[in-house]
């Protein structure tokens, strides 16, 4: 499918957002996030990669640094007219290649349910290292192995051992695009693994999986 992150993409997730009928992110996702956040020290530096409709940005202190990255500038203009911020920077920004900030630079990177859109992620979780102080963190949740997406999709064009593609139902009833690429726990967890980095795995409820990894 063609450039599905588009205004109509960006409109009807925060549609959704608004609605609070998400379930699983307002009861599991949302209250994770916002620990991490108030966690931080004063004056932390934060990426969030794909950061969609604010939901990190929702959770910031005025003290904090706050790096926004998106692809539909109808998300950048939301967060910045909801969530007003003395430090917000908000601009373009893609992985795996296109993530125009400092190196090392992050105490807390994140990629919230960014790592399913992407047909591969090795490249990406690199970056995303590369990106963060060494002692910062990165988080990364997508959705658990366990979770059967097909049952939310209305129309399917693509399903099969790499990914899942068509239409579905948001749950506040917004007939959307999307396109799930399945990177399995196993497969992540082998990577991390292999580049010796020490991380937490946590599950978040019965959709969402997250892994801490902390930069030596
Ligand atoms: C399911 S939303 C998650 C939004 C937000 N991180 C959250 O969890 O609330 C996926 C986000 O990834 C963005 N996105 C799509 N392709 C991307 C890419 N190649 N790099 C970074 N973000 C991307 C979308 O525009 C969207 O905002």
């Amino acid at each position: 499918m063609k450039n599905i992150y588009n205004k109509k993409y960006a409109e009807s997730w925060i549609k959704n957002y608004e609605s609070k009928k998400d379930v699983n992110r307002v009861k599991n996702l949302e209250p994770f996030i916002k620990k991490k956040i108030n966690d931080l020290k004063p004056a932390s530096k934060i990426l969030d990669v794909g950061c969609g409709w604010g939901m990190v940005a929702k959770f910031l202190k005025q003290s904090h640094h706050y790096y926004g990255l998106d692809i539909p500038k109808t998300f950048l203009d939301y967060i910045k007219k909801i969530y007003p911020h003395p430090n917000l920077h908000l601009k373009f920004g893609k992985l795996p290649d296109k993530v125009d900030v400092e190196n090392s630079y992050f105490d807390l990177v994140i990629a919230s349910m960014v790592l399913h859109v992407l047909p591969s992620f090795k490249k990406s979780i690199n970056l995303l290292l590369k990106k963060t102080k060494p002692g910062g963190r990165v988080i990364i949740v997508d959705f658990r192995d366990s979770l059967d997406l097909s049952y939310v999709f209305t129309n399917v064009i693509q399903n099969d051992k790499k990914a899942i593609k068509g239409n579905f139902l948001s749950y506040s009833g917004e007939k959307m695009k999307a396109e799930v690429y399945y990177h399995r726990e196993k497969e992540i967890e082998k990577f991390l693994k292999q580049k010796q980095l020490k991380f937490k795995k946590k599950y978040l409820g019965i959709a969402f999986v997250s892994y801490e990894i902390t930069k030596d």
